[in-house]
């Protein structure tokens, strides 16, 4: 399916149609399935979506969502890092969401390996995996960063060429640091992904991924292609290419 990209004013109405893309995912997954299943992102970005959704919160079937993350930090989930603060912060505290419907990374155990294991064998008890299955989310919120990369998938790194694991622990060279993260098979079987990309230092990322021929092992992003699923990319105006975009074959 072809990635459908949306363009919107800036960051607040990315937040606003953020959530009601968000919102029509869940109504609907709820209706057909009786469960809404969402691999919620990281970093800025998406705090504006996620606090839109608490706010807006009568709506949503909040008893019928599970809520787990697309990567996270190797950090305790109270440092000023971790993706699941955040969602705690901006949605967690802020909606009725019954406590064993979140599913956080338990990225304060040392061993960042365990902890990918840990949250595969989390995914396959929940979604009822045999070996080798995929889980099949109803939603993937994905972030691009200036580099390209999306979840903790980085340019260069090992967790690119993962094929077989759900889960894993990616080490980061920039960083000097591991992140815990999804693989790109588990992106790619989501009935949806939708990008959230907002702020002028996207633009030259957001070129690369979407209107140029160049690897994805040096942009990441370009790994994302649901297999059979919705590619929503939401972008503000800010983040878009200034020229028209460079077609494929230049
Ligand atoms: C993370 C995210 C990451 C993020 C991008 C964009 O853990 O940081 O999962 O993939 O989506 O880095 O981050 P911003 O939204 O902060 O620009």
């Amino acid at each position: 399916m072809r990635p459908e990209i949306r363009v919107v004013a800036d960051a607040a109405e990315l937040s606003r149609i953020g959530a009601a893309e968000f919102e029509q995912a869940a109504l609907s997954a709820v209706q057909a399935r009786g469960r809404f299943t969402v691999s919620l992102s990281g970093g800025s970005t998406p705090r504006g979506l996620y606090s839109q959704l608490a706010r807006q919160g009568s709506k949503l079937p909040w008893d019928k969502m599970y809520f787990f993350w697309g990567d996270e930090r190797h950090v305790s989930p109270d440092d000023k890092d971790s993706n699941y603060r955040m969602v705690r912060e901006t949605l967690l505290s802020q909606a009725p969401i019954p406590p064993d419907h979140v599913f956080r990374m338990h990225a304060e155990n040392t061993d960042a390996a365990r902890v990918a294991e840990e949250y595969e064998h989390t995914l396959q008890q929940f979604f009822g995996l045999k070996a080798g299955e995929l889980p099949r989310f109803d939603l993937v919120l994905l972030g691009l960063g200036p580099d390209g990369h999306t979840a903790s998938l980085f340019p260069g790194s090992a967790a690119l060429q993962e094929r077989s694991r759900l889960v894993t622990a990616n080490w980061v060279a920039k960083f000097g640091h591991y992140r815990l993260t999804l693989t790109a098979p588990v992106l790619n079987n989501a009935a949806e992904v939708m990008f959230l990309v907002s702020g002028e230092e996207k633009t030259a990322a957001l070129q690369s991924v979407l209107y140029s021929d160049a690897p994805a092992e040096q942009f990441p992003a370009k790994l994302v292609a649901p297999r059979d699923g919705r590619l929503l990319w939401l972008v503000d105006r800010a983040a878009l290419p200034a020229g028209p975009p460079i077609s494929k074959g230049a």
